[in-house]
């Protein structure tokens, strides 16, 4: 059986653990019943001399669950951040990509969430990428059972649905928004001839990979994304996706990622038309949404006050570290972060950073700073976000399902200031 374990994770990076070998046993005594096999070295010699056999096993083993606008947070930021690219880029076309898209719902929703700011179809292109056909196949048909509408806000389904007896019809408008392929990640010319794209999605697949194979994917992703471009990941993917190209982008709860410019990984293949910089716009949302970051010193509780006298840092000090930890030079952003807490004496944002860049490098003493800014700022909104996915990483559920109330608390706060940066950036429609 592990023969056929390590099959799959050549194939499509599968990693048994992520699923289980129970379910991958299960579903290959079932293919084996349906063609007739009693013996696993049969099977096995099967899989090995037919791509046939190889494909029906995959689409047997990967997990397609999916629903619309899921996790939502995901969703808003991304139509804020596309009007905001449109607005910069009057004529130029949007690119999002959906991989892996499964049954749909995923680029269906980003086509709807566009539509509803309301954008118009040919300001933006998405395209959805799945290895499994049969999932292609529901994405193309567009036809929807109540599974696949999940939470409580469902105002969406009225809008851009039909309700039938054989389920829910996505209406055409937004389906011819969104082209699929069926293609794997994986694969040597992935996309190869791909323009960039200004935003991808990539949620729930790299945590069915091991760490080589998310490696490998990210390296993909990173040359897919244009040099501004956003990526979206999962909530429990944020920390496997930062150090490795990307660095958090710091939008509330939407597990967002910007690249990180390190000379070891290569830059996103050019693309024709202008595109000068999402991220100029989408900086003053960021900042928006981090308040902190360029709080000043004398924002610390007393207890930073020791008597002893300190020389004044420099205005935008913490900034400029953080601007060297997105440009990959962590040394140097380490030691901005130490001079200022010497200087300076204790600072939230300075032990964030300090949290963020050993969290980056995996190394054990990112809870202590991420502890250390949480005893300065108790609602620290990044330093919670961060340290609740670092005690989920670590197997703490209870102390992360603790912070996790503190962090909704904060988010209401965050939303409430992305709302506004929104507003004044202008919300007509493109
Ligand atoms: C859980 S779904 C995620 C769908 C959607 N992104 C979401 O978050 O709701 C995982 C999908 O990954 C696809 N998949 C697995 N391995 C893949 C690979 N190597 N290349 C492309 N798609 C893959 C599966 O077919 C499945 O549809």
């Amino acid at each position: 059986m592990t023969r056929i374990e390590s099959l799959l994770r050549k194939a499509i990076g599968l990693d048994a653990a992520s699923i289980g070998s129970s379910m991958i046993q299960r579903t290959v005594r079932l293919r084996m019943k349906q063609l007739g096999l009693s013996k696993t070295e049969d099977y096995e010699r099967l899989l090995q001399s037919s791509s046939t056999a190889l494909a029906d096993l995959i689409e047997a083993v990967v997990v397609t669950e999916t629903w619309f606008f899921r996790d939502r947070e995901p969703f808003t930021v991304f139509a804020q951040m596309a009007t905001q690219w449109l607005a910069q880029h009057s004529a130029g076309t949007l690119r999002a990509l959906s991989i892996p898209c499964s049954s749909g719902e995923e680029p269906y929703s980003l086509a709807m969430a566009l539509l509803d700011v309301p954008l118009l179809p040919h300001r933006f292109l998405i395209d959805g990428v799945d290895i499994s056909q049969r999932a292609l196949e529901r994405a193309r048909h567009a036809v929807y059972g109540r599974n696949s509408f999940r939470g409580k806000d469902l105002s969406f389904r009225e809008r851009h649905f039909r309700h039938t007896r054989g389920g829910y019809v996505l209406n055409p408008i937004v389906r011819q928004c969104v082209h699929f392929h069926q293609e794997n990640l994986l694969d040597e010319g992935f996309l190869a001839n791909s323009p960039p794209y200004d935003f991808i999605f990539c949620r729930n697949l790299l945590i069915y990979f091991d760490r080589a194979t998310q490696v490998r994917a990210l390296e993909k992703l990173h040359h897919l994304l244009s040099d501004d471009g956003v990526l979206f990941v999962g909530p429990a993917e944020l920390p496997l996706v930062t150090g490795h190209g990307f660095v958090s982008a710091q939008l509330p709860m939407s597990f967002a990622c910007r690249k990180m410019t390190t000379p070891a990984v290569t830059s996103s293949p050019p693309r024709s038309s202008s595109r000068s910089s999402v991220r100029s716009k989408s900086d003053t949302a960021q900042r928006a949404a981090s308040p902190q970051a360029d709080a000043p010193a004398a924002g610390l509780p007393a207890r930073a006050s020791t008597g002893v006298h300190r020389t004044p840092a420099p205005p935008n000090e913490l900034e400029a570290a953080r601007q060297l930890a997105d440009a990959g030079r962590h040394e140097d952003a380490v030691a901005l972060c130490e001079a200022h807490l010497r200087r300076s004496g204790p600072s939230a944002q300075a032990y964030y950073l300090l949290g963020l860049l050993s969290d980056a490098r995996g190394d054990a003493n990112a809870s202590d700073y991420y502890r250390k800014a949480l005893y300065l700022e108790p609602n620290h909104y990044e330093t919670l976000l961060h340290m609740t996915l670092l005690l989920e990483k670590n197997g703490d559920s209870a102390g992360a399902s603790t912070l996790r109330q503190r962090l909704k608390r904060a988010t209401k706060q965050q939303e409430r200031t992305v709302d506004q940066a929104t507003r004044v950036a202008g919300g007509k429609p493109a």
